[in-house]
Formats: C-alpha cells, sequence, structure tokens
C-alpha cells in the first residue's frame, strides 16, 4: 500500500515546533514536511504572492498523496488559506482538506482570558490580515484583540541569536509595544511558528499574571478532534510512523536549522518546485 502522509507545510523550518506536537499527539500517522526555504520568510511578502507560493506547495503534497494538509505557517494560514479552501479545492481536489492554524487558536483563545483583552504578537502580514482579529470576533466577540507585529523576531531565532543579549531589545521592544495597547491584556498568543524558540526571553518581559500562548498544543488538540469527527479524512490517512521532511532550498542548511526547531538531528531532502 501506498504512504497517504500527513502534509505540514510552512515557509521554512518554523512550521517543525507545530509538527512537533502534533505528533506528540498523534504518532501512529505518517508525515511529510514541506519548507519553503527557497523563497522565505513569507512575513513581509504581499497577499498574492503568499497564496501562489502556498497553492505551488499544497499541489505538490497533493501530488504525494496527502489528503489532509495543515498550513503550520501563521502567515500562509492568514493569507491564503481562504482563497485555497473556498476557490482552489472545490476544482482541484474536493476530498482532500487543507487546514490552518489560526481558527483552532481563536477557538480557544477566550478561555484563557478573565479580562478580555488578548494581544497577537505576529509577521508583518499576519498582523496586516487582520486575520486573528477576524476569527476571534467570530468566536469570542466579547473579547478585545491588539496586535503587534515583530518583523525582527524571525531573524532573530533563523540567526540562533533568540538567546544573546541583543534578543533583549527587539524582544522588549515589541512587548512593550502590545501591552502598551491595553493595561488589561492577560493572554499573549505567539501567532508565529519561531516564537516559541523566544519564550524565554519573552517571559522575562511580562508579568507573571500574564498567559503566553505557544499554537503547537493547541493546533496538536484540534488536529485530534478533527480527525475524530471526520472518519473519512482520517481513514485516508496511512499510520505508519514514518516523518519525511522536504525543503526547497540547501538541504545542509535546513538540517542545520531544524534541529533547533525539532529538538533532534533531521535529514531533508531537497525538492525543485
Ligand atoms: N512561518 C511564518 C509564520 O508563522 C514565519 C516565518 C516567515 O515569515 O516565513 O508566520
Amino acid at each position: 500500500m501506498s504512504t497517504a502522509p500527513i502534509g505540514i507545510f510552512d515557509s521554512g523550518y518554523g512550521g517543525l515546533t507545530v509538527m512537533k506536537e502534533i505528533v506528540k499527539n498523534l504518532p501512529e500517522y505518517d508525515y511529510l514536511y514541506l519548507g519553503d526555504n527557497a523563497r522565505a520568510p513569507y512575513g513581509g511578502r504581499s497577499f498574492d504572492t503568499i497564496y501562489q507560493y502556498t497553492r505551488q506547495c499544497v499541489e505538490y503534497l497533493f501530488d504525494q498523496n496527502c489528503h489532509l494538509i495543515i498550513l503550520a505557517c501563521n502567515t500562509a494560514s492568514a493569507k491564503a488559506l481562504r482563497n485555497i479552501q473556498q476557490k482552489d479545492l472545490p476544482n482541484i481536489a474536493p476530498d482532500r482538506r487543507v487546514l490552518g492554524v489560526i481558527r483552532p487558536t481563536a477557538e480557544v483563545i477566550g478561555r484563557y482570558s478573565k479580562t478580555g483583552h488578548v494581544g497577537v504578537l505576529g509577521t508583518s502580514g499576519t498582523v496586516n490580515s487582520n486575520s486573528y482579529v477576524m476569527e476571534i470576533r467570530q468566536q469570542f466577540p466579547e473579547l478585545t484583540v491588539y496586535q503587534e507585529a515583530c518583523p525582527m523576531w524571525v531573524p532573530l531565532v533563523e540567526n540562533q541569536e533568540y538567546d544573546s543579549d541583543g534578543a533583549d531589545y527587539f524582544i522588549q521592544q515589541h512587548i512593550d509595544g502590545i501591552l502598551s495597547q491595553s493595561p488589561k491584556i492577560d493572554t499573549l498568543l505567539l501567532a508565529c511558528t519561531h516564537y516559541p524558540l523566544l519564550l524565554d526571553k519573552i517571559k522575562t518581559y511580562v508579568g507573571d499574571d500574564i498567559t503566553i500562548l505557544s499554537q503547537g498544543e493547541i493546533v496538536a488538540k484540534s488536529l485530534d478532534d478533527y480527525l475524530q469527527r471526520h472518519p473519512e479524512i482520517a481513514e485516508k490517512c496511512t499510520t505508519g510512523r514514518s516523518k519525511k521532511f522536504l525543503t526547497t532550498d540547501s538541504t545542509d542548511d535546513f538540517d542545520d536549522h531544524a534541529k533547533f526547531f525539532w529538538g533532534k538531528e533531521i535529514a531533508s531532502e531537497f525538492i525543485d518546485l
């Protein structure tokens, strides 16, 4: 029988923080990760470009027999998911599914806030799309959502500066930026694949009374629920426990960086899109 893995897509290495939690929760499935490193970062790119790139990667994963794809990338979820779900899937793959990370997070964020004031930290693309504001409003109309774009945080992580003194300046700048928007913020969402690696530093600028949410576990739990509610999709995903990692750029570079996100060594394969 051929493998039908769950596809996990990200602009680069960051989605491994999400995949790690998914695999922890659902170890039995086969997984195929695709990082579009050759064209990353997506964070500052236009709507059309991100849609085009993401659609191309989704089609590639469909060709690899993925029936279910998770866009682990917040920027791609914010800018490409809706078009792919509504415009493309009915034509190219009506029986397959593509899910993002924004909806599952929006569905639970209200449970964490007592004050009703929540902050979202993300790339410029994610923040400018207003996707979180709209999705959270649908789920929890009583919440007030504040946002802050942190464009320097992805490069800090990718250059392994997340623990350095240099990181403090940019972390404090954006934590101050979001918290100054409302003294009532009691929940901060790390709405970017890379930010969990900055968690220790972020905590030093955020009081103990504020809950900091990383998405990996939330997305993993939501996928578990989804597969239980949709046996027709679950039964198309094979359960051989394999994990394969693809990158559109140098495999040496991917493997060097990926271990920081994944927690152990990875041997990726190159694909030419
Ligand atoms: N993966 C992206 C996200 O979660 C961050 C990296 C990028 O900008 O491509 O938004």
